[in-house]
């Protein structure tokens, strides 16, 4: 396996125009999905405000808030992983002043992460200078952003028509001069992620963006078969872990109501004296 990108110079310099592989991430919510996806040998462990549908059961992610977010960090930076843990900062932890959105990723750092990522494109450039000032690296997320799930009118394609696959363009130019390390591309037609790589010198890790992007980054408990529903099509399911659980959960019931459960290897036996003792 292929040495780690897990610092920011080594991922910022991570570009396949440039002869490197391409860059994986994936969610991770706690500590043992963090452990475990760090076996797999990933690059970077997103703790995504995604954990507001995947693992809280909300309808969207509006109500993650950055308390919950700092617990999450700590959990997933608790594994000590090989991986770069970058902390998502939720809606309303840097939409209101710029001085907050400094506050509200220095909380993700102190609570472990390594970096912080944020939504949105024009708008969002100046926070995202302000936070590179206070030292702390930032990656970027645009084309389809959750967090405007409301503004989108649902979770659309973004930069299908030509004029908006422009906009998105000119706003990862602004992010990249602002000084984010990277950038997460999700939801938009190939071509656009395609074009976003060219055009950019920092890396582009797509969702949902197409192959022609620097990386990857899936959705722990979609790419793992943990979901509930009907994966998005850009999905590719590789393992039915929901399927495993279940199984084990079913055989356990099974085996406690036929008496199969707990067995002499699940037992701590007592000595003859004490068995003795209390059967009389
Ligand atoms: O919150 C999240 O998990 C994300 C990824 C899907 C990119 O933002």
């Amino acid at each position: 396996m292929s040495e780690r990108r897990r610092t920011i110079p080594a991922i910022r310099e991570a570009k396949r125009s440039a002869g490197a592989i391409p860059l994986t991430m994936v969610t991770a919510y706690d500590e043992p999905t963090a452990r475990l996806a760090d076996l797999g040998g990933v690059d970077m462990l997103l703790v995504g405000d995604s954990m507001g549908n995947v693992v809280l059961g909300y309808e969207d992610t509006l109500q993650v808030t950055i308390e919950i977010m700092a617990d999450h960090v700590g959990a997933v930076a608790r594994a000590k992983p090989e991986a770069l843990v970058i902390g998502d900062l939720p809606w309303m932890s840097y939409h209101v002043s710029i001085e907050e959105a400094v506050r509200s990723a220095a909380a993700l750092i102190r609570a472990g992460a390594g970096a912080v990522k944020l939504e949105g494109g024009a708008r969002r450039a100046a926070v995202v200078s302000a936070i590179v000032d206070a030292e702390i690296p930032v990656m970027g997320h645009l084309g389809l952003t959750p967090q405007s799930v409301h503004a989108m009118g649902g979770y659309k394609v973004q930069g299908r028509r030509s004029a908006d696959a422009d906009l998105l363009l000119e706003a990862s130019e602004l992010l990249e001069a602002a000084g984010c390390f990277a950038l997460v591309v999700e939801g938009v037609p190939d071509a656009v992620g395609a074009a976003m790589t060219r055009a950019r010198s920092i890396p582009t890790i797509g969702i949902g963006a197409g192959p022609g992007t620097d990386g990857q980054v899936l959705v722990l408990h979609d790419l793992a078969g943990l979901s509930k529903g009907r994966s998005p099509k850009f999905v590719r399911r590789y393992a039915e872990a929901g399927e495993l659980i279940t199984g084990a959960v079913a055989a356990y019931v099974a085996d406690v109501r036929n008496g199969d459960f707990p067995g002499p290897a699940e037992t701590y036996g007592a000595s003859e004296e004490l068995a003795a003792h209390l059967d009389n």
